[in-house]
């Protein structure tokens, strides 16, 4: 009795020492196939952003099933962009889909099983949290974000004044920016780059099968981690999308934002779930970026629909905890 009395009193020991934060969250929204319909508002607005006026043209969502840029099946939801319509520089932006979760969330958990991510020279893509009545005073959280099939996926926060973050914190990520106000620094806000994870992003990411991203959002911190689809670190109840999870044993996050030097609870209020994709623009278009990107010439291939074939997410499911 006793040498196992010791063992798992010392396996009790050190798992509280790994249980350094975090908690158990129970499921509140299961989102699979059609729900998607359910759960998020397609936003059927044009995203302007400078030098053409619509770059993206978000379609509603009997517009995006009838064209075929929303599939939802027992187990996939794809969203994608439109890649047949060659359009004329002058014209209307390339039809895409925006959604918006219907639900609010304040402190929460959220799991994207992603299969595919978007990808392709000028695409834009974006997973992020936010509410745009109240923005930056609602704080924004961007779980992913990148452009021009450019690895390693990038995690920001964006606020009002008088937040930021350490530049030595403890994540697998690689800090690029620290202050997380909005006004400043063009609004490049405070976040990390997964440099860790070459495979967090665009076509690596897709080789490798996809995988989940994960937000936990307390008042005490944020934390989002990645785990590629064969990783051995994905926790067993983020695989299974099981009822309950703890993310105390979710082990070291990709970005982690303290509320160390930012009083999270006052920067942070509910946040909708936001899912869009768009192309070139201020980000992916701008010449010194699309050219760094390796993309070839300028980013006009928002006109040809070949370049956006692989233009699509496909989600296997989304779980949000509470
Ligand atoms: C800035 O935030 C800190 C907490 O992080 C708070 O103590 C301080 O009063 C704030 N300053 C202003 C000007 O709001
Ligand atoms: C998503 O929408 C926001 C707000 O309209 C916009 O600033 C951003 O460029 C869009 N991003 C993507 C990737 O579509
Ligand atoms: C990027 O710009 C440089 C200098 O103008 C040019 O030589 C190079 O070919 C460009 N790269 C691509 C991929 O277009």
């Amino acid at each position: 009795m006793r040498p196992s009395f010791v063992r798992d009193t010392l396996t009790l020991v050190s798992l509280a020492q790994l249980a350094v934060a975090g908690g158990l969250y129970t499921l509140s929204d299961s989102i699979v196939g059609e729900d998607f319909y359910d759960a998020f508002n397609f936003e059927d607005i044009s995203d302007p952003t400078h030098g053409r006026v619509h770059v993206s043209n978000y379609v509603d969502s009997a517009t995006a099933q009838l064209l075929g840029l929303t599939v939802a099946t027992a187990n996939s939801f794809i969203m994608r962009a439109d890649d047949t319509t060659v359009l004329s520089p002058t014209g209307p932006g390339r039809n895409s889909v925006r959604i918006r979760s219907n639900n609010e969330y304040t402190t929460h958990v959220a799991v994207f099983d992603i299969n595919h991510m978007p990808e392709g020279c000028g695409t834009w893509p974006a997973i992020w949290e936010t509410l745009e009545a109240d923005w930056p005073d609602s704080g924004e959280t961007d779980i992913v974000e990148g452009v021009n099939n450019v690895s390693p996926n990038q995690v920001h926060l964006h606020t009002s004044p008088n937040c930021s973050i350490p530049s030595n914190i403890r994540q697998l990520g690689t800090v690029l920016t620290t202050d997380c106000d909005a006004s400043v620094n063009y609004n490049s806000g405070c976040g990390s780059a997964l440099s860790y994870a070459p495979n967090s992003f665009g076509p690596a990411f897709n080789a490798a099968g996809g995988g989940w991203y994960a937000l936990e959002r307390t008042d005490d911190y944020i934390s989002v981690w990645f785990w590629s689809r064969d990783s051995w670190f994905t926790p067993v109840d983020v695989r299974l999308g099981s009822p309950v999870v703890d993310t105390s044993f979710w082990g070291t996050p990709a970005a982690y934002f303290p509320n160390t030097d930012c009083d999270l609870a006052s920067h942070f209020g509910p946040n909708n779930i936001i899912i869009n994709l768009t192309f070139c623009g201020d980000w992916a278009g701008s010449p010194a970026v699309y050219n760094a990107s390796g993309c070839p010439s300028t980013c006009v291939g928002e006109y040809n629909p070949q370049a956006f074939k692989d233009a699509y997410f496909q989600f296997a499911s989304i779980r949000v905890y509470q």
